[in-house]
């Protein structure tokens, strides 16, 4: 049994942390500043398991989190702002939560040591996934530009203009950080990790891919996608996708992440390392949304496809779980299908405020869509 710290506990995935982490006996504390954007101004959220200790408090106070370690052996990492897009133009409040917030993190287990810690990553730190040559050969630099997109031409091609194939992406692509959020994300895992080689605490950075289940924040507009396209077809209003919708992702359920933040507070072969955490499965925006309008009951309403993009927005990236599989003994249980048809069961009842047309606006006014 030990006892665990989950910051940013209150939220999505830090909620299903908790109640894994109860389940096997551990200890759980949360820290979480319940911001309005995620929790609507409300109060201790219903799905946080009763189990779990809340401090109500920011990340950033170093007395806040003095309290919050007191008689904590391990670290679970989750505080962040979330959302690219938004981080885009408030720059220094997501650097100041996500850098900032972890620096001060570290400082407070200077004086209060334990012997553990797990920070949540992300993909959105690989920019582009792994994409290969019609001869198989990796491609390093498969961006797209911004004169490129503004012509519609989607597919990130080669140096020299050539095809290119995605593939599953390991954590051996070289990071490319094409948002705030992205490098904010970076900075979180390194520090993190640096901090735990220096001070011999064996810390595990998780890549998550698109994380979808029950207790997203579906009025959040900075949200996952699949949230926010079911706020939409709950409110009888069509999906909106960016490009052609023929870009893919990795959907994996937030079970199958909080087991993964479990098994790396155990995995000793793990420390040091980044992780991947994702279902190993792509699927294109178009099909997910007709599988979720599908499920929901919903068909009539037709996603629609905008033809425009934003700007820091990949075109394809999936995840290769071969190091979760080895150092974590991890293993993606929950197949896409029986994890919507969860959403789904959840989503009934729930209501959505659909604040997409608002979200969207604010990127058009500063130029980071078109
Ligand atoms: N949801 C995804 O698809 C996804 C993908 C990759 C990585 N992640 C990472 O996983 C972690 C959890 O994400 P989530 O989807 O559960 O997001 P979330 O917004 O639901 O949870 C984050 C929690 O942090 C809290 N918080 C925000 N600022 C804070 C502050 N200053 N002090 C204390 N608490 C604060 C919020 O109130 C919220 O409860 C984040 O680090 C995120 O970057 C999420």
């Amino acid at each position: 049994m030990a006892r665990v710290l989950v910051t940013g506990g209150a939220g999505f995935i830090g909620s299903h942390v908790a109640t894994t982490l109860l389940e096997r006996g551990d200890e759980v504390r949360v820290l979480d500043c319940l911001h309005p954007q995620v929790h609507g101004g409300g109060g201790r959220p219903g799905y946080l398991s009763p189990g779990a200790e809340l401090v109500v408090g920011d990340v950033r106070d170093p007395e806040c989190l003095r309290k919050a370690l007191d008689g904590v052996d391990e670290v679970v990492h989750l505080t962040a702002r979330v959302g690219v897009g938004q981080s885009m133009y408030e720059i220094a409040e997501y650097t100041s939560v996500n850098a900032v917030g972890t620096a001060v993190l570290l400082e407070a287990l200077l004086d209060h040591p334990v012997a553990r810690l797990v920070v949540a990553s992300s993909m959105s730190v690989y920019g582009e996934g792994l994409y290969v040559d019609a001869d198989g050969a990796p491609c390093a630099s498969a961006e797209r530009t911004r004169a490129q997109l503004e012509r519609g031409a989607w597919e990130p091609t080669g140096p020299d203009g050539q095809a290119l194939t995605p593939v599953p992406t390991p954590e051996t692509k070289p990071v490319s950080l094409s948002s705030v959020y992205a490098l904010g994300k970076f900075d979180q895992e390194r520090l993190c990790l640096l901090f735990g080689a220096a001070y011999h605490v064996p810390t595990v950075a998780l890549r998550f891919f698109n994380v979808y289940g029950p207790d997203q924040a579906l009025s959040n507009p900075y949200t996952g996608v699949l949230a926010i396209f079911a706020s939409r077809l709950l409110n009888g209003r069509s999906p909106l996708i960016f490009e052609d919708g023929e870009q893919r992702r990795d959907f994996v359920s937030v079970h199958d992440v909080a087991r993964a933040c479990a098994l790396a507070l155990r995995a000793d072969a793990a420390a040091g390392e980044v992780v991947n955490v994702g279902s190993g499965e792509s699927v294109s925006v178009n099909e997910i949304a007709a599988r979720l309008a599908r499920i929901l009951g919903v068909e009539g309403l037709e996603p629609e496809v905008t033809g425009q993009y934003r700007v820091g927005d990949i075109r394809h990236c999936f995840a290769d779980v071969t190091r979760a599989k080895a150092l974590l003994g991890y293993e993606p249980d929950v197949a896409l299908d029986a994890g919507l048809a969860e959403l789904a069961a959840w989503l009934e009842g729930q209501v959505a405020v659909d604040q997409v047309d608002a979200a969207t606006a604010q990127l058009r006014e500063r130029g980071l869509t078109v």
